[in-house]
């Protein structure tokens, strides 16, 4: 497996553009099962996970053509096939999104349990939510050894739905189901993160009724069929918050590109509190990192627009170069802290207390060799080694693939000393 040979310490300068979300296009290529007429979306980020999808999408029949540049695929439908095999599904939790399309078009489906990053130890990454919202709209199903069996007599019907907590991928299996239900369908304490509403554009431009009718409630009137639509995914703001923060760690001077700062504006005030200088405009952002560091207390990851989950381990990093102790707790994955193990082997001094990190600061990270697990968690690893004083080896860069494109290629342009070991 591809391993990271980085030598630290790097000054991060320069201009970077961001791709396009992994999280928004994921819910977006599921949603393609909806389609009879060919659909095109554009901005794909080139990771592995949307390969992931891509491949799904071909075992159930779709045929796929991708560009040059593999960043805009055409789907049109060849054949309607339910099943979504344990060797594909077992690569990636977002896989769960085609049983809301499959039940809604084909009112079948036989799909395996998802697998996906281990960010939440033993509690693992139940998908209770799904189901249950699901079986509201008529599906029934089974679960026999390993596979979930679902069925629904005919079309699903349009139902109020919810959610006793917030989830995203629930939310999302709930939306893409409802539209082609009959009637309408009312969700309730619904995740709001911008990768929903994106999915929401799209659905709507395709001909869909959905409608946000509160702060975390949504409405969907069914509809017959979708029509064929060119759609481009939204920018990814966890790429977009990993470079913002890549440049506060050692005084760095960035202009990240092609991203609305408005969607990032909690961790952005946090930086500002860290003492970073920002500058915004309608698509760019332009991060300068402070001479010292200020320590954050009580941080908290929460549904957005809170602290995005997805950035807590990066956000770590960063706290363990401030001034005094920082503590963060993660309210959304309890356990997603494997990261916090491996710093500690590159010098710093983290304690986990439940869900609760103690972040001790001034730390002088030293070069190490350490091993990636989930894709958040290598990011952090690789944070850390740019601002180490030798050099670092980030192994099993595999999960790190998932989700960032080119990470080394775009780190090297702004200089960070990175060599891809295959
Ligand atoms: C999405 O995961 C993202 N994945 C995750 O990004 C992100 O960390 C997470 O949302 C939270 O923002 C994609 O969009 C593909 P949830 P998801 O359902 O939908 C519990 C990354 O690094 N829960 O909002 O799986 C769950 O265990 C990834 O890019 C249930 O108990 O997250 C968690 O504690 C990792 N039962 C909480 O809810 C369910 O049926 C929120 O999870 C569903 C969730």
């Amino acid at each position: 497996m591809d391993k990271f040979l980085i030598k630290g310490p790097c000054k991060i300068k320069g201009q970077v553009a961001i791709s396009g979300s992994k999280n928004a296009a994921l819910p977006i290529l599921a949603a393609t099962l909806l389609f009879d007429k060919p659909v095109t979306i554009n901005n794909l980020p080139r990771v592995r996970d949307i390969n992931t999808m891509l491949n799904l999408l071909r075992t159930l029949g779709s045929q796929i053509i991708l560009s040059k540049d593999k960043k805009s695929v055409t789907i049109i439908k060849k054949e309607r096939k339910f099943f979504a095999p344990y060797s594909i599904v077992k690569q990636m939790r977002g896989s769960i999104l085609v049983l809301g399309s499959l039940i809604s078009k084909y009112h079948k489906s036989i799909i395996s349990f998802p697998g996906g990053c281990v960010i939440n130890g033993k509690s693992g990454r139940p998908i209770d939510y799904h189901l249950s919202a699901l079986k509201k709209l008529g599906m029934q199903y089974e679960i026999k050894k390993g596979y979930i069996h679902a069925k629904s007599k005919g079309k699903l019907k349009g139902s109020i739905i919810k959610f006793s907590k917030i989830s995203v991928g629930a939310t999302e299996n709930a939306i893409i189901a409802a539209c082609l239900a009959s009637g309408t369908t009312i969700l309730k304490g619904v995740a709001i993160e911008p990768e929903i509403q994106d999915l929401i554009n799209f659905l709507n431009l395709s001909g869909c009724m959905i409608k946000n009718i509160g702060k975390r409630s949504i409405q969907i009137r069914g509809v017959k069929e979708l029509t064929s639509i060119k759609y481009s995914v939204m920018p990814d703001r966890i790429e977009t918050g990993t470079f913002c923060i890549a440049a506060c760690l050692n005084q760095g001077e960035l202009n990240i590109k092609n991203f609305n700062p408005k969607l990032i504006q909690t961790e952005l005030n946090l930086l500002r509190k860290i003492g970073a200088k920002i500058k915004t405009s309608k698509n760019e952002i332009y991060i300068k990192g402070p001479k010292k560091i200020k320590n954050l207390k009580n941080l908290e990851t929460k549904p957005w627009p809170g602290l995005a989950t997805d950035l807590q381990a990066q956000f770590m990093v960063l706290l363990c170069k401030a001034v005094g102790r920082s503590t963060i707790t993660e309210k959304i994955f309890h356990s997603r802290f494997i990261h916090a193990q491996e710093l500690n082997r590159m010098g710093a001094q983290i304690r986990i207390k439940n869900n609760k990190a103690i972040i001790e600061g001034e730390t002088k990270f030293e070069g190490a060799e350490v091993i990636s697990s989930d894709l958040r968690a290598s990011v952090a690893l690789v944070l850390a080694a740019t601002v180490a004083n030798s050099t670092s080896i980030v192994t099993r860069v595999y999960a790190l693939d998932r989700g960032y494109e080119k990470l080394e290629k775009k780190l090297r342009k702004i200089g960070v000393n990175i060599k891809r070991i295959s």
